[in-house]
């Protein structure tokens, strides 16, 4: 028995985890896996109702699922910052998620809007460090108001932080394609890059069969549009690997496909699998969302509770779905409803 708490949150978030759900079930039944599910009405509809994104012993609540599935927070009228702070930042700290994963490929039927991307040939990871670097709340705001006002947020890298987050990247790799590239910019951040650069070169010694290099942020991202294809595992600070994983998914064609998974490793802490895409407030209600980012980071949770076989069928399902394009939702330019995506995808389950 596997116990899945899920968050659907705001907007299309619940649409979209409603559909994950179902194709969950499905391959459930195929593969003999029993999922329980626990649906917690955490969301900005709660806050404005309740004053919290959550209860206070929300955390608490989660700490025995076997993973968590979460749909999107985000509305208008509650401050992003509020939603993002109130909900998803406890719960990847509190979990020690620090990886942050995000798959990125050109399907067939989907169109990139880069012109050297084709279907088939980018195919790529990018491995975001999830839990410190430029994302910490050490700083502040002196004389405010004051014309001599000023804000200092300090970035924070831990030799322990870098190192598992680079081997978690290496040893990815030896699973594909085996060849990192590091995200730096030791030429400009003269403190924490040169030491996130000295901890790959170290870390990377100890994966002699896996090629690598490091690329100046800036660069990256040319590189990235130019020449997707030649990427596997891309491993970034926590800031470098948000633009990026961004970045890397508009490439891939379409933000309602790309899934991702906050990860901790190490198993202690239940992780947590969310599409890439927000809450979507001009389609929300419309049953139009493309609920694939969903069900694709379903599928990374099938992989993660140990379960690669059912999760392959459910990477197989959605590629057969976008190759036809009665099946396509209008964000890639079909017409088909987010029902008759999940209608297409539990045919082929069954
Ligand atoms: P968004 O991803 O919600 O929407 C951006 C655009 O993409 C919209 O035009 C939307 O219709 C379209 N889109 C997104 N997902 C789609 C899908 N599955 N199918 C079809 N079209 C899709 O980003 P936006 O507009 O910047 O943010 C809206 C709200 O979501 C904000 O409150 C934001 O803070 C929140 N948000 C939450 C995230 C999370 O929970 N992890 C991530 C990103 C945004
Ligand atoms: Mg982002």
């Amino acid at each position: 028995m596997r116990r899945i708490a899920v968050i659907p949150g705001d907007g299309i978030g619940v649409e979209v985890t409603g559909a994950a759900r179902q194709v969950l079930d499905a391959v459930a039944r195929r593969h003999g896996l029993r999922l329980a599910y626990e649906e917690y009405d955490w969301s900005c509809q709660r806050y404005l109702a309740e004053g919290a994104m959550m209860p206070p012993d929300g955390l608490d609540r989660l700490r025995p699922a076997d993973a968590i599935l979460l749909g999107a927070v985000g509305w208008p009228g509650v401050a992003d910052h509020v939603s993002l702070w109130g909900l998803l930042i406890p719960i990847r700290r509190t979990f020690r998620q620090y990886v942050n994963l995000r798959p990125i490929r050109v399907l067939p039927g989907v169109e990139s809007p880069v012109r050297g991307a084709r279907p088939g040939e980018v195919d790529l990871v990018v491995v975001r460090e999830n839990v410190e670097g430029e994302y910490s709340e050490i700083g502040g705001r002196l004389h405010r108001g004051d014309p001599a006002e000023l804000a200092v947020q300090e970035a924070v890298f831990t030799r322990v932080g870098v190192s598992r987050i680079v081997d978690y990247a290496f040893t990815l790799a030896r699973t594909r394609r085996s060849y990192v590239t590091s995200a730096t910019k030791s030429n400009g951040i003269v403190h924490t890059m040169p030491f996130w650069d000295e901890i790959v070169a170290e870390r990377a010694a100890g994966y002699p069969d896996v090629r690598w290099d490091a690329e100046h942020i800036d660069a990256l991202a040319a590189k990235l549009v130019l020449q997707p294809e030649r990427f596997d595992v891309i491993v970034g600070s926590n800031l470098f690997g948000d633009i990026l994983s961004d970045l890397a998914a508009a490439v891939a064609g379409s933000i309602g496909i790309a899934p991702s998974a906050n990860l901790d490793p190490t198993g202690t802490f239940p992780s947590m699998f969310e599409p890439v895409h927000g809450s979507a407030p001009d389609i929300a209600g419309q049953g139009v969302a493309n609920p694939l980012g969903a069900v694709w980071s379903a599928a990374l949770m099938l992989d993660h509770l140990g379960a690669p076989a059912a999760a392959a069928d459910v990477v197989g399902a959605i590629e057969t779905c976008l190759r036809d394009s009665a099946t396509r939702t209008r964000d890639l330019g079909g017409t088909a409803t987010t029902r008759e995506v999940v209608d297409a995808l539990l045919d082929r389950l069954r």
